[in-house]
């Protein structure tokens, strides 16, 4: 069993990695900025340039790095000078928010255990890239957001929380995911929030929160 936390002194210290859009480190940001939820932004890391991911980082005035996997000689490269990039900001908890890039050994040697991961369906179902369309493609009638710990699997990691959403008949692709990063970006906030106040503890697949 690894036990973490709970951060003292001061709020803990959040490092989120995005792709994209950044409604998920948004919601962050906005719940970071009350002091009794217990922790701070302290860098913004992506693996590509002008998404608004980065835009909404700048806007809160933190750091921002941008590593591209093209740009480094292979993959472990590029993993090690994440992972530097990362530990540089002292993190006490990582958050792939969005992040489309799998934690290589490098990353996970340094943030295991204390590196999760928002990802659009109710894992084990809809694994990967496309947990949305593949929910909707499949006919489930319920689907929904998945936080866990990241390990060296594609979506395996012991499961800290879940949301369930109803796929509805009218629903395409979008509107599904729409439904889904509503409730996926509330379960974030609220976990996250409760996993630097209370501290978290991963026993086998078992996360405890408190
Ligand atoms: C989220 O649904 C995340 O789970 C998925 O991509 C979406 C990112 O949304 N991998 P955003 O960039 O936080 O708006």
């Amino acid at each position: 069993m690894t036990t973490h936390g709970p951060v003292t002194p001061g709020p803990a210290r959040l490092v989120v990695l995005v792709s994209g859009s950044g409604t998920n480190l948004q919601a962050l940001l906005d719940a970071c900025a009350d002091p009794a939820y217990g922790a701070v932004v302290v860098a913004v890391g992506a693996d590509r340039d002008g998404i608004e991911g980065l835009a909404r980082a700048e806007r809160a005035g933190v750091p921002t790095f941008v590593h591209r996997v093209r740009d480094f000689h292979d993959r472990p490269a590029w993993d090690a000078a994440v992972a530097d990039a990362v530990a540089a900001h002292e993190p006490d908890l990582v958050v792939s928010a969005g992040f489309m890039k799998l934690a290589g050994p490098a990353f996970l040697a340094r943030f295991g255990g204390r590196y999760v991961n928002t990802h659009p369906a109710l894992l084990p179902s809809f694994p990967g890239t496309h947990g949305a369309a593949d929910a909707l493609a499949y006919g489930v009638k319920v689907t929904g957001a998945t936080l866990f710990v990241v390990d060296e699997g594609v979506d395996t990691g012991a499961i800290i929380a879940q949301r369930a959403v109803e796929v509805l008949d009218d629903d395409d692709v979008a509107s599904l995911h729409e439904r889904i990063k509503v409730a996926e970006r509330s379960m974030l906030v609220e976990s996250v929030g409760r996993m630097v106040r209370s501290g978290w503890s991963v026993n086998a697949r078992r996360v405890t929160v408190g």
